[in-house]
Formats: C-alpha cells, sequence, structure tokens
C-alpha cells in the first residue's frame, strides 16, 4: 500500500475491501453521463444498481445478504465549524460544561450506564442547552451571543461532510449539494418519479456509513425555544461533532395544506418558505410531504395516518434520499441529556456488538438491575429461560414475505456461541421493549393487520414508542411491501415485525430510564412490570403477563408525565404544587440552587406546556 499516491489508497481500499464496488471507477466516470440535470440523484440508484457485479443472477427469487465481515472502522473525525465559525474542537463556548458530583449517580430503573458504556456525569440545563441559547438573554450569560436567525445549519453540516468527505465511501456523496432546500424537491408522484426502480432492492446501494436523523414536525408546528435548543444541539452534537457521520432532516407534514406541493417547484418552495412554519435557521434541512404523497405511493393501504402508518414519510425519505444506511425517527418532545452524538453512538455500537442469538428475545425483557444484577447476568437467565435456543433464528417464514436476511450459519441454534451477528450493524434499533402482538390482548392495534394470507394469525411484535432506528434495508422492504403487496400493520409494530420476517437484526439497547418513587416506594410497580423477569417465563420471549401499570412516571415511555417534570426542574421551572422534585436530580448545596441533571438519560415525551 505504502508506495501508492493518497488517492491510489483509497481506491485499493475499495477494490480490496468491499468487492461489490470493481467497476466504481469507471463507472464513476459514466455517472457524469447519466446524469441529467432534472435528476440530480436519480443516477446513484442506476449507478449502483446496474454495474453491481453480483446482480448477475436475474432470477425471480429475491437476493438474500451474506454474512460479511463487520465494516472497518471510519477514519478519525475531522473538526468542522460550528455555529459561532469556529472550529468546534477550538471553541469552548460550543461546549457542554459536564461536571463530576462527589454524590451517588442514581441508579437506573432499566437499563445500564455499564452495559451501553454511557459516562455518567452531571450537567445543569445552562451547562448542557447554553451553548445552543438557553439563558442567552440572561445578563449572566457568559457564552458569546450568536445570531441564530443567520444561521444556515443546512451549509454547516454540508461543510462539515465536505471536510469529512475522504471518510466515507462514494456512495454518501454523491448526493453533493450544500442545501435541500436548493435542490428541486426529490419527493414526487410515482407516476412522474425519476427513480428507475419505485420499489428498489437493497442490493442496488452500497454503504455509505452515515445515518439520518429526521425528525419528525408538522405545518403549524408552535417552535418554542426549547425546541430550538434540542434541534440545534442534535445537529452540533450528532452531525458536526461527529464529522458527518449523521445528519438531521426536519420531515414536516404539511397537514390540511391545500396546495399541491409537489405540482410545482415554486409551490413546494412557496409552502416551505411561507406555510410551513419551519424557522428560517432550518430551512434549508425541512424536507416537506403531505398525505397526497402517500396516497400515491400506497394506494391499497387505505390508511395514511401518523397513528397507524408514522413510518411511511420515513420510508418514502429513505426511497428519495438513500445516501444513508440507517434513518433514526426522532421526535421533537424528547430530549437527550447529555452529548447528543456520544449517546446515539453507544446505542449503534451496543447494538453492533449484540448477537443476534436472543437479541429477539432480550427486546422482550426489561434488564432491571436491581431484580438481576449485571446485564450478563440478564443475558443468561434470557438463555436459561430460552434452554438455549430461540424463537428466530434466520427469517420468520411468512407466506408473503420473501426473505433478504442472511441464512444462520448453523442449523441448530444451540450450536452458534452467541457469534452470529456480533459486528454487525442492527437494521432496527428499538428504545423500549417488545411484545408479541398474539398474546398482548390489551393492546389496541392488535387486530389492525392487513393483507396477509395468515390474516390475523400473522405473527408480530411491537416496541412502542415509534422511536426506532431503521436501516436503508429494512425500510426498502417495508415500503416494497406496502407499495406492491400493499401489506400493512400498525406503527409500532413495523419494523421490528418487518425484521423478524426478514431475518435483519434487531437490537433493544436498554439505555437508562428512571422512575419517580424511590427507597422502597418504586418495588411493587418494578415487580409489576418484571412479571418474574426470564425465569418466570415459559416461553423465554416476554413475561406470560403483558399487561402492566400506567407508566406515567418513567422517564422514557409513551405516556410518561414524569419526564416534563423533569425537564421542568431542571430548567429552573415552578413545578404544580403537588409535584415533587425529581429524585434524580441534584441540587448540591454549594452551587446555590443549581439543579443538576444526569447524562445520558434519553427523556420522552415532553409535551408543550399549553
Ligand atoms: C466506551 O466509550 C468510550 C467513548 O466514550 C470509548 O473510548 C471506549 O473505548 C468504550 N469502551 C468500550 C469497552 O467499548
Ligand atoms: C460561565 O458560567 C458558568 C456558570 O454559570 C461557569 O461554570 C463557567 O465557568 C463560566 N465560563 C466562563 C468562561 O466564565
Ligand atoms: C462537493 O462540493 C464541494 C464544494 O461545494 C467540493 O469541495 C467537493 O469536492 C465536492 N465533492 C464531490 C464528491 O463532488
Ligand atoms: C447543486 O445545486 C445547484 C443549484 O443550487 C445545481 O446547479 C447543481 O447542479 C447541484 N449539484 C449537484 C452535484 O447536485
Ligand atoms: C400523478 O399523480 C398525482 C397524484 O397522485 C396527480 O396529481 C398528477 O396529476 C399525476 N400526474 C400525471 C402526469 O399524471
Ligand atoms: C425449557 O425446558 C424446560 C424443561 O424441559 C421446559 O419446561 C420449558 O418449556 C422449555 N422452555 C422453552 C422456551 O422451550
Ligand atoms: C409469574 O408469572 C405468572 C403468570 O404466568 C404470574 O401470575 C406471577 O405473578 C409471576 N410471578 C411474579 C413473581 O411476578
Ligand atoms: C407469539 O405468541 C404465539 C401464540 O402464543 C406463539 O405461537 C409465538 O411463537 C409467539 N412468538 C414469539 C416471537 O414469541
Amino acid at each position: 500500500m505504502g508506495v501508492l499516491a493518497p488517492v491510489g489508497n483509497r481506491l485499493r481500499r475499495i477494490l480490496f475491501n468491499r468487492n461489490v464496488f470493481i467497476g466504481l471507477v469507471i463507472v464513476y466516470g459514466l455517472m457524469f453521463i447519466f446524469l441529467s440535470p432534472s435528476s440530480p440523484w436519480a443516477y446513484e440508484v442506476r449507478f449502483f444498481g446496474q454495474n453491481n457485479l453480483q446482480t448477475s443472477a436475474a432470477s425471480s427469487s429475491r437476493r438474500r445478504m451474506t454474512n460479511h465481515p463487520p465494516l472497518p472502522a471510519l477514519k478519525p473525525r475531522v473538526p468542522c465549524y460550528g455555529p459561532r465559525g469556529k472550529l468546534l474542537s477550538e471553541s469552548p463556548d460550543d461546549e457542554l460544561e459536564e461536571v463530576n458530583l462527589n454524590i451517588p449517580f442514581p441508579k437506573p430503573w432499566t437499563g445500564s450506564y455499564e452495559a451501553l458504556n454511557l459516562t455518567q456525569t452531571w450537567s445543569t440545563a445552562q451547562g448542557r442547552y447554553g451553548a445552543y441559547g438557553f439563558g442567552e438573554t440572561a445578563n449572566s450569560y457568559n457564552r458569546s451571543r450568536v445570531d441564530w436567525d443567520k444561521i444556515n445549519w443546512q451549509d454547516l453540516q454540508t461543510q462539515c461532510l465536505h471536510r469529512n468527505a475522504h471518510r466515507f465511501p462514494l456512495a454518501a456523496l454523491t448526493t453533493n449539494n450544500s442545501s435541500l432546500l436548493q435542490m428541486p424537491p426529490r419527493f414526487s408522484y410515482p407516476n412522474e418519479s425519476k427513480i428507475h426502480n419505485l420499489a428498489p432492492q437493497w442490493h442496488e446501494f452500497g454503504a455509505t456509513r452515515r445515518t439520518a436523523l429526521v425528525v419528525r414536525t408538522w405545518r403549524g408546528y408552535a417552535y418554542k425555544d426549547e425546541d430550538m435548543h434540542y434541534i440545534r444541539s442534535l445537529i452540533v452534537e450528532a452531525s458536526l461533532r461527529t464529522g458527518g457521520e449523521y445528519q438531521v432532516i426536519l420531515l414536516v407534514d404539511m397537514h390540511n395544506h391545500p396546495v399541491d406541493i409537489l405540482a410545482s417547484k415554486e409551490n413546494y418552495l412557496e409552502a416551505l418558505r411561507v406555510d410551513a412554519g419551519v424557522p428560517k435557521e432550518f430551512l434549508g434541512m425541512a424536507v416537506l410531504w403531505d398525505s397526497q404523497l402517500l396516497k400515491s405511493w400506497y394506494p391499497d393501504i387505505k390508511e395514511h395516518r401518523t397513528i397507524f402508518q408514522v413510518y411511511q414519510p420515513t420510508q418514502l425519505f429513505a426511497l428519495h434520499y438513500p445516501e444513508f444506511d440507517h434513518y433514526w425517527q426522532l421526535e421533537l418532545d424528547m430530549r437527550i441529556t447529555s452529548d447528543a452524538g456520544a449517546f446515539l453512538d453507544q446505542l449503534s455500537e451496543f447494538a453492533r456488538m449484540e448477537p443476534r442469538k436472543q437479541s429477539l428475545e432480550r427486546a422482550m425483557f426489561q434488564h432491571m438491575q436491581p431484580r438481576i444484577g449485571d446485564y450478563e447476568s440478564f443475558v443468561s437467565a434470557v438463555d436459561a429461560a430460552n434452554n438455549g435456543s430461540t424463537h428466530a433464528w434466520g427469517p420468520l417464514r411468512l407466506p408473503d414475505i420473501d426473505p433478504i436476511g442472511p441464512e444462520p450459519p448453523t442449523a441448530d441454534p444451540r450450536d452458534d456461541n452467541f457469534k452470529w451477528g456480533v459486528g454487525e450493524d442492527a437494521d432496527v434499533i428499538v428504545t423500549s421493549y417488545c411484545t408479541n402482538a398474539s398474546v398482548a390482548y390489551h393492546w389496541q392495534y392488535r387486530n389492525w393487520i392487513h393483507g396477509f394470507q395468515t390474516g390475523k394469525k400473522t405473527p408480530m411484535i411491537f416496541c412502542p414508542p415509534a422511536i426506532m432506528r431503521s436501516s436503508r434495508n429494512a425500510l426498502l422492504v417495508i415500503h416494497e411491501a406496502q407499495h406492491v403487496q400493499a401489506l400493512r400493520i400498525p406503527s409500532e409494530a413495523t419494523p421490528p415485525s418487518f425484521a423478524l420476517w426478514h431475518g435483519l437484526k434487531l437490537s433493544f439497547p436498554q439505555h437508562p430510564v428512571f422512575y419517580w418513587a424511590k427507597n422502597g416506594a418504586e418495588d411493587e410497580f418494578q415487580d409489576a412490570w418484571w412479571k418474574g423477569g426470564p425465569k418466570n417465563s415459559s416461553t423465554g420471549a416476554g413475561p406470560d403477563v403483558t399487561d402492566h401499570p400506567r407508566g406515567w412516571g418513567l422517564s422514557y415511555w409513551w405516556q410518561s408525565v414524569w419526564s416534563r417534570q423533569l425537564y421542568d426542574a431542571w430548567e429552573g421551572r415552578q413545578l404544580a404544587e403537588d409535584v415533587g422534585f425529581p429524585w434524580i436530580l441534584a441540587k448540591p448545596e454549594e452551587a446555590d440552587g443549581k439543579v443538576y441533571m444526569p447524562s445520558n438519560l434519553m427523556m420522552h415525551p415532553i409535551k408543550h406546556h399549553t
């Protein structure tokens, strides 16, 4: 290698490490011939589709993935510019202030700092969000102030990607433009689409090593200061501090907007600038959609409402913006209490290093340290409950699904010593535990399943809330199932169930979640969720009892109310009289009233005060 110039090195790396890309060089030249001015993105689909040497078998049976070696680590991150015009590596004003307090760190109710390798530090709301404008109107604000209206976050993201371009495969860079806004909108109706294959297959795309953070929002959303701090923190920490490994997108539901936004570029831009309500600094990273778009792509799925089909816009986003390997679907009513990029990296890393064997079963129990000890003990207990076997070894076969996932390396899962899948990125990462829909009698959507030959007997798991990461591969098979076959299941069941059916890797990294009571008062509540744990499960796939008390007091759950209280107390807002000061926050005597929050907490939901 040493004798070759840097450019040669790069080519050699591509050619030798990833044999898929033989022919790439020639094609990279041809790309400019294919590239038509009206479709700046269509070529990449064609490019990888037509020139992939492994596509030779033009049979009707679908191509399965093979078990491949783990992807090599990316080169070191190159620092990027932040909103203060300085490199983030040289700008203390852009930094979070995290401290160690000389007090015991609170013990999570579920999940584990240790298992996910999450740091345990503390910060005030000012220390965490000050860089993004929290407290900037106060005289005591001692960071340089930013004129946020003058910031173009999309430019900062693009600039960062360019500075780091050498770290990513070409597939990540083929859409090289400074702004999604400046491009014609990529979304289009299928009858007018420039995408060569309306339901492309996983193998038509090369790895890009990038992850989209798709933040759902809608027309009429009232962006409050806290939303602004949150969105800016995601961009700086996940996108800019990682050297472009993530990119933040606002996916805007234009609901009830009377204009056909896709009828012309003018309509679209007018809607974006005037009607979408997106704050100026984020305009360049907004992508608009409406229900007409969903109906046009999924006409036989009679339901497009978010409550049933929250993934449809993200599926279409993956179809039109395939320059990402993974897509996190995030909400505006969530927060991450310390560096968001570091947190998401650890979820991803945990999922990558998790073996496939029993990853489903481990996702169906909660890891409660007070009940079972460390993660290894949890893993052993799940293994014992399954007698060393698993409910999902390779694709879970359904007549309607032609799976894409790889064959297991051994016929019997008991012959695999928790090796399969280690080092492989997860296709679906869920953020809370999963339940078998067949036995979840209390789940209100349990019979909402259509289009399958197996009808309501179709095996399905659901893992609320619908905050998950899905790979492009997973989203494209879901897209195809909806577009071509009109198969549909409820939102929170969609990515995990499709992962099961296709034999794609599923993972639940059990991040720390806290509960509002402590000192023994939480015991009864914990028992009611624990249900005896893996040991008391007759199936090995989750507790036999699927019902549980309401999760109001959890820091992360779909129906939590404590998350808002936690955030309010941290920000120094007055809590209602009957609301106690959250026990996990610290108010050290010597810190004159400052309130500290534990790091690496993902909180949800945090609804606006009305
Ligand atoms: C834990 O994460 C840190 C980065 O925060 C990393 O340097 C370290 O290697 C990780 N440790 C393990 C065991 O993965
Ligand atoms: C700014 O104020 C915070 C406390 O509000 C303090 O921790 C920090 O050290 C100060 N920074 C500078 C540069 O003075
Ligand atoms: C992308 O554009 C930037 C300038 O805007 C340029 O420096 C860079 O080389 C371009 N990358 C590719 C792959 O075309
Ligand atoms: C980037 O956008 C500009 C319009 O702003 C367009 O002229 C140019 O062709 C685009 N470049 C690429 C590589 O898509
Ligand atoms: C394509 O479909 C959309 C909506 O489904 C419709 O509004 C539009 O007129 C159609 N375009 C053509 C060229 O048929
Ligand atoms: C594991 O083996 C025990 C004892 O043979 C049996 O009772 C139990 O049902 C088995 N569990 C599973 C998940 O197969
Ligand atoms: C064990 O599961 C049974 C249902 O199979 C349930 O009735 C019982 O309460 C559970 N035990 C504990 C300790 O939760
Ligand atoms: C879900 O429950 C059904 C009915 O009891 C059972 O047949 C199936 O194996 C279960 N699936 C999983 C993944 O546990």
